[in-house]
């Protein structure tokens, strides 16, 4: 995790975390921007009431910084009004002084549309802010690849009982670990990983989530999990100019201590809006 803090710059006074997480790196964060800005404000953001809770407090426990200078947001960042909202909120909030945005753990991965979901974001920043993007990493896009990314995420146990644990806890399905299936392809210079369950079985199953209708899953039938991505450098470089930004500095990352060379690793980009960008965005023109 060290290997962000070359990129956290101190020309940001704020930080807005976006889908803090565990809050771990947040806290690396915020001690490396509290030495240069003591009256600075730190925004954890989650869709999670839960992570957002125990996150901002691991982080804010971590960087012994002040509660009374933390304020957490529970939003869904893919809602175009929440976003506008945000926006609005922080200019109230800080001004024009600078704010870092972190969008670390490749989150943006997770997105169905991850394009459309940097574009959202991207519309936030103001030309003094900076994001911070980390972007899981392929070098190639072998069918070797694609395979090897499967087993990454297959063979952690934790993750299997992650990616099954919103079905557990809302529905009354029995989600045995085994029925569940990692299907990579090569999609936009990037590997997509699909995580799903599937009725294996010769029977249809009820399943029932509190407050609707019961749903029957015929035998084959899917229902998706987890979403990931591992992208090349040429499918971030489109990423970061389709949503109108631009890389003020990078850092890449290849996967050692793995028992096979792999092609694997993280890159990280600061990014800032980029003036010259002609974006053309249907949403938030109030913006512009
Ligand atoms: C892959 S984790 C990364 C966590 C952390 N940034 C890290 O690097 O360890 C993604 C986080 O984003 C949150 N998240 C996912 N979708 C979101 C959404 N639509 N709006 C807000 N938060 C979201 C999740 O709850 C989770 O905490």
């Amino acid at each position: 995790m060290a290997q962000h803090l070359p990129l956290v710059t101190d020309e940001c006074v704020h930080l807005v975390s976006l889908g803090v997480g565990t809050g771990a790196k947040d806290g690396m964060f915020l001690e490396t921007m509290r030495r240069a800005n003591p009256s600075m404000l730190y925004i954890p953001i989650d869709m999670s009431a839960e992570m957002l809770r125990t996150g901002s407090r691991t982080a804010v426990r971590e960087a012994h910084f002040p509660l009374d200078r933390s304020l957490g947001l529970q939003i869904d960042l893919s809602l175009d009004g929440n976003l506008e909202e945000l926006k609005l909120f922080l200019d109230r909030l800080v001004g024009d002084e600078a704010i870092l945005y972190s969008l670390v753990g490749n989150t943006v991965a997770n997105f169905d549309d991850d394009g459309e979901f940097l574009n959202g974001l991207a519309q936030v920043l103001r030309p003094q802010d900076r994001m911070l993007v980390e972007f899981a990493s392929t070098e190639n896009l072998s069918q070797e690849a694609v395979r090897a990314a499967e087993a990454e995420y297959r063979q952690t146990r934790g993750f299997v009982e992650f990616v099954a644990s919103a079905v557990r806890y809302n529905t009354d399905l029995k989600i045995d670990l085994d029925q569940i299936r990692f299907a990579g392809s090569v999609e936009n210079e990037s590997i997509l990983l699909k995580v799903y369950w599937q009725n294996v079985g010769g029977e249809a199953l009820r399943m029932l989530i509190p407050g609707s209708r019961p749903i029957h899953l015929e035998p084959q039938d899917t229902i998706r999990l987890y979403t990931t991505r591992k992208y090349t450098s040429e499918r971030i470089d489109q990423l970061v100019a389709g949503a109108g930004l631009r890389t003020t500095h990078m850092q890449r990352e290849r996967f050692r201590h793995t028992q096979r060379p792999s092609p694997f690793g993280l890159e990280l980009r600061l990014v800032a809006r980029d003036e010259n960008a002609r974006v053309t965005l249907p949403t938030f023109d109030v913006w512009k």
